[in-house]
């Protein structure tokens, strides 16, 4: 079963007079442990394709199946139970809330879910420690470098048992150092079995991809597979 598949889906925005396909007979899909690039110029439709396949928005026409449901099928209090549950987001301006401490912010979606607060802090410094900021989980954003919030964001999006990252250009306000860190992050997270989707506008950042999907105009235009991707573990 794929994590994510996008079968012939069509977004089509509408303001005045005129239509914009920002999606157009898009076939897409993701395996458990994939890393997936999206790339394109700006207004290509990076930000729809990840919208939608986070239940953000939805398909006009086609098919589109995350973890085996439909989700066109599901209501709107469907969908946000699966945002809180199976999908994590990360996006470019990093979203942490300044006032809670890393772990709050990391424990949020678990509380949401209904998780014991408990429960929620000890998946929240699991999580923490697999994105490399083990113990540090009572600082606050404003405590720590870009790079590291960032973790921080990728942390809150697999806390829990949550398999599927949306990342919409999570390296786009770092440096390209620390962007390259954040992508071997990423690549590792797969490499365990997480399934990452990720738009980008730097080709370097394609290097850990196993497939770079190039979108223009909002048409697939170009797959690329990827036999080795930079990054990947080497037992596997
Ligand atoms: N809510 C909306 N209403 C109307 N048009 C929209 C809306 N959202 C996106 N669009 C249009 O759909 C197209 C795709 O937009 P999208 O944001 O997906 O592009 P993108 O590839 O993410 O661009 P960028 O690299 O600038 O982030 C663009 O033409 C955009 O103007
Ligand atoms: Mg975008």
């Amino acid at each position: 079963m794929s994590v994510v598949q996008f079968e012939a889906v069509d977004r089509i925005f509408r303001s005045g007079g005129a239509e914009v396909g920002a999606l157009v007979g898009v076939n897409l899909q993701a395996e458990r442990g994939e890393l997936v690039v999206v790339m394109g110029a700006s207004g290509s439709g990076k930000t729809t394709l990840l919208s939608i396949a986070g239940g953000l928005d939805r398909a006009d026409r086609g098919r589109v199946t995350v973890l085996g449901e439909e989700l066109g099928r599901l209501s709107e209090r469907q969908l946000a139970r699966m945002r809180l549950t199976a999908v994590g987001f990360v996006f470019q301006e990093l979203n942490l809330l300044a006032e809670l401490t890393l772990e709050e912010n990391v424990a949020l979606p678990l509380e949401g879910a209904g998780t014991g607060r408990h429960a929620a802090r000890s998946a929240a410094r699991a999580a923490l420690a697999r994105v490399g900021l083990d113990g540090m989980g009572r600082r606050f954003p404003d405590e720590i470098s870009g790079g590291q919030q960032q973790r921080v964001a990728i942390a809150r999006a697999v806390v829990g048992d949550r398999r599927l990252v949306l990342a919409d250009e999570p390296t786009g306000s770092l440096d390209s150092e620390t962007g390259v860190e954040i992508m071997k992050l990423l690549r590792t997270l797969c490499d365990n079995g997480a399934t990452v989707l990720l738009s980008t506008h730097n080709p370097a950042n394609a290097e850990f991809a196993d497939r770079v999907v190039h979108l223009r105009d909002g048409r697939l235009e170009r797959i690329e597979e990827r036999a080795a991707p930079a990054g990947r573990e080497a037992a596997r």
